[in-house]
């Protein structure tokens, strides 16, 4: 099957990182009623798809968009201590793409159009725009994903994924 093939390919780009212990934490925090670890592995997936599509460097865009949410603390409930530009500073929105951006540093080899890539996927909530093409597919494809998992919250749109992730 054609699917297959493109599942097996990711998977053996991403591999090392959706089997890391640390990665693998990202289960246990909750996106939009799916877990922290299956949005970002189908952000990663829908990413290397499209890159692959127009030609572009598929395997570097696949592990920096399956990077691109690599933070560890629940952001629903946390308390804000900061005022004003500070507390703005301090919104999750703001925040998390420096925190995956230290994550993806510290536990993997990434190079400086990975980096765009995470640490610019909030634009433009974040107003630094995309430095490359890979960083606006990995933006464009998050926030596609995120709109499917809000409005098919609880349903577990990406279940073709599954069995994937089962794996890991
Ligand atoms: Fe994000
Ligand atoms: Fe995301």
């Amino acid at each position: 099957m054609e699917t297959k093939k493109y599942y097996d390919e990711f998977e053996t780009i991403v591999g090392d990182i959706i089997t890391h212990s640390e990665f693998q934490k990202l289960r246990e925090i909750d996106h939009h009623g799916n877990g922290l670890y299956e949005h970002s592995v189908a952000v990663g997936y829908y990413s290397y798809r499209v890159a692959r599509f127009l030609g572009m460097d598929y395997a570097s865009i696949a592990r920096g968009a399956t990077l691109h949410d690599f933070f560890l603390e629940s952001w629903q409930g946390k308390v804000k201590t900061g005022k004003g530009l500070d507390r703005i500073k301090e919104m999750h929105g703001f925040s998390h793409p420096k925190t995956a951006l230290e994550n993806a540093e510290k536990y993997f080899d990434i190079d400086e159009r990975q980096a765009d890539m995470i640490v610019k996927h909030m634009f433009p909530l974040t107003p630094v725009p995309p430095a490359n093409l890979g960083s606006w597919v990995v933006t464009a494809v998050d926030k596609f994903v995120a709109t499917h998992e809000l409005v098919f919250k609880n349903t577990q749109p990406i279940k073709r994924l599954k069995s994937m992730m089962s794996k890991a």
